[in-house]
Parts: C-alpha cells; sequence; structure tokens
C-alpha cells in the first residue's frame, strides 16, 4: 500500500489530471490505481487536456505501431506545454520498461519530466512530488520486481463491472512478445487477497468480474499455496457474484478440470479468448508456444463440447520472420476449423530484445498485409455467421450504457460477451435484463428488449 504524507495529500488540491491507457486490461487496471492515487494526492479528473495540470499517458509496447501512437502524442502535448510550463507530462506502463525506450524518450522529448514503470506506481506521490518541488526531472523504471501491489486507492471505469487482477508478469516467453521483459516474472496473487476484493466489490453491488492476466491458467504455480486456477474459479463463483469472465487463456495450461468447472458454474460465463498465434506446427515451434495445431484443436473440441453455448475467439500473428505461404494457409485451415466468434488479428511486429527480431526475414510487409487481409476476410465471415445463429433468441444482456448517436439505444454484452445495441422501454445501468436479438451483424447484435417473465404470467 501507499502511504503518502500530508504534503502528498495536498499536492494536487485545486489542479486537474488525465490519464490516457494503451494497451491490454492489465495497464487498463493500473490506469484505474494510478488515477486513485492522484486523486488521493487531491487531483481532480478532467476530460479536457487543455485543462489538465498532469497528464500521464500509460504505454503499451507490445507493437511497434503501439508505441509510434504514444510517441506522437507525446510530440502533440508540446504544444499544451508550451503555453502552461507548470503542467506535468508524465510517461509509464510498458514502454519506459525497455531500457533502450526509456532512454531514448528522455534524449528526445525535454518535455517528460516524470516516468516510472510497472513495477513503481506505488512510488508515484513521491516522484511527483519531487518534479513539483525540484522541477528536476524523475526518471524511476529498472528497480526490482515488486511483488503485485494490495491495497491501493483506485477510481474504476464502471460501477457494475470490474476487472481484478490475480496475477501480473508472464513466464511463457513466446519467442515475438515483449512482455516477460516490460512485466517481468510471474507472480500471483494470494489467492485469500483475490477473493477478498471479489467479496467487496459485490457487496458495492457489482455484477461482474474479469480475473485478469497474461497468462490465467498458469495462475498459482509460481505460489506455494495449494490453489490453482480451476480452484481459484471455484472459490471465485462461490461468492455468487452474477457474472465472473476471465482473460487470456494460454492453451498450454488450460487442463480439464478448468473446463468442467466453467462448465458447471452458472456464474462463469462461457466465453474464451484462446489465442491460436498460428497453424502451423513449424511456425508455432519458433513461436515458442508449447503446443501443436493438434493439441490445440483437441482443446477447441473439449470445450466446445463440455461448455454449452460457448463462445471462442483467439488472437493471430501473421508473417512471424520467414512464413511461407504454405505455413499460412494452416493457420487459415485452422480459421475454417475453429470458426471463431470473435479474433484479434496482426502482422508480426519485431520487438527489440525478443529472441524473433533477430531472425532475418526474407517476406516483404507488403506480402503480409496482404495476408492478413485474406485472413480478415475468413474471420470477418465467420464472426458475422455466429452472430446470426443468435437471431430470434432471448439472451440475457448486462446493461453498459446509452449509444453516443441514439439515446433511443443502449448497449450491453451478453453471457457469450457479444456486444449488443437494442431499443429499450425499462433498462437500467448495471442492471442484467433480457433481450430479442433481431439481427446478427459482423461485430455486434441488434435486439429489443423483452420481458419474458411478464408475457408468462399475463398467459395465464
Ligand atoms: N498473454 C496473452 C497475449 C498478450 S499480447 C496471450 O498469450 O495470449 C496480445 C496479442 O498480441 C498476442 O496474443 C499476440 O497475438 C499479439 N502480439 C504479441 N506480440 C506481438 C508481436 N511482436 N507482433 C505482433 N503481434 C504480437
Ligand atoms: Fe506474451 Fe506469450 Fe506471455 Fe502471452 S503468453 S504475454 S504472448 S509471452
Ligand atoms: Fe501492452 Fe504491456 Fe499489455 S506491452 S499488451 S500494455 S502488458
Amino acid at each position: 500500500a501507499v502511504k503518502l504524507t500530508d504534503s502528498q495529500k495536498k499536492l494536487g488540491v485545486n489542479l486537474n489530471y488525465h490519464v490516457i491507457t494503451y494497451g491490454c486490461q492489465a495497464n487498463v487496471r493500473d490506469g484505474e490505481v494510478i488515477s486513485g492515487i492522484l486523486e488521493q494526492m487531491g487531483y481532480t479528473f478532467s476530460d479536457a487536456l487543455s485543462k489538465a495540470d498532469i497528464i500521464i499517458l500509460n504505454t503499451c509496447a507490445i507493437r511497434e505501431n503501439a508505441e509510434k501512437r504514444v510517441l506522437g502524442v507525446i510530440g502533440s502535448l508540446q504544444s499544451y506545454k508550451r503555453k502552461k510550463p507548470e503542467m506535468v507530462v508524465g510517461i509509464c506502463g510498458c514502454m519506459p520498461q525497455q531500457e533502450q525506450m526509456a532512454q531514448n524518450i528522455v534524449a528526445k522529448y525535454p518535455i517528460v519530466e516524470l516516468m516510472f514503470g510497472t513495477h513503481n506506481i506505488s512510488s508515484l506521490p513521491t516522484l511527483l512530488e519531487n518534479v513539483l518541488t525540484t522541477r528536476k526531472r524523475n526518471i524511476e523504471v529498472f528497480s526490482a520486481l515488486g511483488s503485485i501491489y494490495e491495497d491501493l486507492p483506485s477510481v474504476r471505469q464502471f460501477r457494475h463491472k470490474a476487472f481484478v487482477n490475480i496475477m501480473d508478469g508472464c513466464d511463457k516467453f513466446c519467442s515475438y512478445c515483449i512482455v516477460p521483459y516490460t512485466r517481468g516474472q510471474q507472480r500471483s496473487r494470494r489467492w485469500e487477497d483475490i477473493l477478498k476484493e471479489v467479496k467487496r466489490l459485490k457487496e458495492e453491488g457489482y455484477q461482474e468480474i474479469t480475473l485478469l492476466g497474461q497468462n490465467v491458467n498458469a495462475y498459482g504455480k509460481d505460489l506455494d499455496q495449494g490453489c490453482t486456477f480451476a480452484d481459484l474459479l471455484e472459490k471465485v463463483s462461490d461468492t455468487g457474484i452474477r457474472r465472473i469472465r476471465f482473460t487470456t487463456s494460454h492453451p498450454w495450461d488450460f487442463d480439464d478440470r478448468m473446463i468442467d468447472i466453467i462448465a458447471q458454474r452458472d456464474n462463469i460465463m462461457p466465453f474464451i479468448h484462446l489465442p491460436l498465434q498460428s497453424g502451423n506446427d513449424e511456425i508455432l515451434k519458433l513461436m515458442n508456444r508449447r503446443y501443436t495445431s493438434k493439441q490445440y484443436k483437441e482443446l477447441f473440441d473439449r470445450i466446445k463440447e463440455k461448455i454449452k453455448d460457448v463462445a471462442i475467439s483467439t488472437d493471430i500473428i501473421v508473417g512471424f520472420p520467414n512464413e511461407t505461404e504454405e505455413q499460412f494457409s494452416d493457420t487459415l485451415k485452422m480459421v475454417e476449423y475453429c470458426q471463431y466468434d470473435n479474433a484479434y488479428s496482426f502482422v508480426f511486429s519485431a520487438r527489440e530484445g525478443t529472441p524473433a527480431a533477430r531472425i532475418e526475414d526474407s517476406v516483404s510487409l507488403e506480402e503480409k498485409k496482404r495476408r492478413l487481409q485474406r485472413l480478415n476476410e475468413r474471420l470477418g465471415y465467420y464472426s458475422k455467421l455466429n452472430n446470426k445463429k443468435w437471431e430470434g433468441q432471448v439472451v440475457e444482456v448486462l446493461v453498459d450504457g446509452f449509444s453516443k448517436t441514439n439515446p433511443e439505444i443502449m448497449s450491453g454484452y451478453t453471457p457469450q460477451q457479444k456486444l449488443v445495441n437494442f431499443s429499450y422501454d425499462n433498462a437500467q445501468i448495471g442492471a442484467i435484463i433480457y433481450v430479442k436479438i433481431t439481427q446478427g451483424m459482423k461485430n455486434s447484435l441488434n435486439g429489443v428488449q423483452v420481458h419474458p417473465g411478464k408475457e408468462n404470467h399475463e398467459q395465464y
């Protein structure tokens, strides 16, 4: 936990903050904690960048594009800083965890006065106080791995659904991936702490929690507490919270007991994100993914068979160094087999310091982009096909809010994590209601609110 000094608690009084988060849910959760710390320091959230006295960019390093975007934003903040020199620009998250990148930012962007890494979030009050009192740059990134933080304040994004970290870091070292370097070794939280957080959220009225980790199925393997991910799911399910989700699942650690528990428990949602990455065994090997296409298929089949109405999504990388047309076609074949509900697809991006970045590559970027398009065409075909299957059915939707363009439309998610836009007569944000699906499209469903209970009542 962070203990603020009296002076730190007053630093932000009458001042505004703004946090911009990029990347995965782990970063979103960190962003909520950063906001919580800033509010304890007296800062108030401001939507407008021009009104902010401190802007923090919570960054992602997963692909080059992600980093370029952030560097562009830092550049564009220069004009705000000129107009308001006392404004603080801070960089945190995964980008500064890479030594080269941290040095590059320090050298090229003098407006950045504050920088900290994913392990140093609790140092924020001290670092920021130093910047404000000395106006010297405060950079703290490479300190030792912190244990996962407990009891830090946070400002959660929603009041009805919440992210709950169950672990940080990753030990898998897929050959293309920067995450084990930016987030460090896998560190699981103790199950007692996780359960305490879930119970508190439930008491506060939360309907849904998402258990977060780079590889949730490996939960607990670094601890000596005799609690696997299957055990954790069981305990969390026992709290009775309405909806439980989890992400991301690595196929390697996904055992049958997990499948059984997901299948048995009504409050564990039938939706699994199961990254494939490639459908070709040689590429999978070079990626260090630890499974073959056959093993993936067998796992996929067991999940489909045991968990009723389960939806499965995936991640795929095209253009791993020297990937041949034939190897790529194995990925396409796998897509035809799995017919995913949803998928994220990426062109391989070389991340400095990873083994894959050192492989000399003979395939052009143009060819990789063509493959991505061909892949996306098939992925889109199947997501639409799967969504169309819901037409005419009545589904449960946890209501998130109003459509940005039309106040007569609200939106929310089904148990299978399908986004539904629906017209309503009596729906509240945070409630679970019934919607009859009228149309399935590639990325979402349309529907109308219905009241099945009432209809029955009227019939009798
Ligand atoms: N821990 C999660 C993934 C985190 S990164 C898992 O193992 O599934 C999210 C996705 O980004 C990955 O699944 C992968 O498809 C993609 N990705 C990661 N590194 C990449 C790189 N160097 N180039 C392109 N895509 C990458
Ligand atoms: Fe990266 Fe692989 Fe770990 Fe996922 S499992 S975070 S892809 S190293
Ligand atoms: Fe990006 Fe870091 Fe997440 S690199 S994907 S924000 S762990």
